[in-house]
């Protein structure tokens, strides 16, 4: 089956603001623009259902990450992994380091053309964490 592209909106949409909260087909997604790259993941937090949409944007150990408001979770904007600091047990006298989980957070395909982003929403086949966060959220 082809993949749908869907116009969302007009990159002067984030000009101002660098985040856009929308629904597309009755999905309840945002779109964050970080430098001049967009990404697009589903609205709701894959830990438990917090607006990860309202998250501030860091950079984090090399990626880039949105925090969500509610327990201060990182979600890598562009796969949807978690992203913590862990130490190695065996080596305690070295500082944490960041890493990469799972893929938790549901993300979507954007393409920019002539100033439009068209957004492929990925499957909510209830695989991810996120899904369930997300699925009553139409
Ligand atoms: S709901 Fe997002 S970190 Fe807990």
């Amino acid at each position: 089956m082809a993949e749908e592209e869907i116009l969302a909106c007009s990159t002067s949409d984030l000009q101002i603001t660098n985040k856009k909260r929308l629904k597309l087909n009755e999905r309840d997604i945002f779109i964050v623009k970080v430098k001049d790259t967009f990404y697009a993941l589903d609205s709701y937090c894959y830990h438990a259902g917090g607006p990860l949409y309202n998250g501030d944007i860091e950079d984090l150990g090399g990626r880039t990450c949105i925090k969500c408001p509610w327990h201060k979770y990182k979600v890598c904007v562009d796969t949807g992994q978690n992203y913590y600091q862990s130490v190695d047990p065996h080596n305690l006298d070295q500082p944490p380091k960041w890493t990469s989980g799972d893929v938790r957070q549901r993300t979507h395909k954007v393409t920019v053309r002539d100033d439009n982003i068209y957004i492929v929403l990925s499957e909510m086949d209830g695989t991810l964490d996120s899904d369930h966060h997300n699925k009553n959220k139409t």
